[in-house]
């Protein structure tokens, strides 16, 4: 079974309070989610190996650690995963990034991919996919599918919010992929959205609707 982790901070906690306030414009949900990413990020990476390597400071010679292992990366999943591809960069600024299009058949209310483009080597990097409302599950569970038919082999899960039903369909699709929330909200209400959540993550990022 896959782990959930809520990155419980203060300075998560805090910004996410008013990303989630409906009286906060574009311009600062934008800045916000993208100073939240940033430290997603560095509570994501607490477990990247580290290596020892030699170096010279002015003083001495000394060893000293730098990371090891697997390049990262980042898969936002279209179109509010976006929205916290930057912040992340500004931490592993030299992670490669896919992108996964998906929407829902209005029919079959089955996800379809309508645009995927990854990395050539996604079978050898650490990948982040990127959602930031983890809602039915639906999305996310399909672009992880996505990827794992393309040769990915290592991901894991960042959302901002996060509702029980989404992350109950992660974990029985891909217990192999660890979750990474700020926060895990109470339900979903009949048009899908999480409550209390922040609203549609993708036009306030935008500014659209
Ligand atoms: N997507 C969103 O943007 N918000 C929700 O509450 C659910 C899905």
């Amino acid at each position: 079974m896959s782990r959930v982790n809520v990155l419980d901070h203060p300075l998560i906690q805090h910004k996410v309070t008013f990303i989630r306030d409906k009286n906060t414009g574009t311009k600062e949900f934008r800045e916000l989610v993208d100073e939240v990413a940033t430290l997603m990020a560095y509570e994501i990476t607490r477990d990247m190996p580290l290596e020892e390597t030699t170096i010279e400071t002015p003083v001495a010679t000394c060893t000293s650690r730098v990371i090891a292992g697997k390049k990262v990366g980042l898969i936002p999943i279209l179109r509010a995963g976006l929205g916290m591809v930057d912040g992340i960069l500004q931490l592993i600024p030299a992670a490669k990034v896919g992108h996964v299009g998906l929407y829902r058949d209005p029919e079959t209310l089955q996800p379809v991919e309508y645009y995927v483009k990854l990395p050539s080597d996604i079978a050898e990097r650490e990948l982040i996919v990127i959602d930031p409302m983890l809602a039915t599950g639906g999305s996310a569970a399909a672009a992880i599918t996505a990827l794992k038919n393309r040769g990915a082999k290592s991901m894991k899960l960042m959302c901002l919010i996060a509702a029980p039903e989404g992350i109950k369909l992660v974990q029985e699709e891909h217990p192999d992929v660890d979750i990474y929330v700020a926060a895990i909200d109470e339900y979903l209400n009949d048009h899908g959205y999480i409550v209390p959540g922040l609203g549609d993550a993708g036009d306030r990022l935008f500014g659209t609707k």
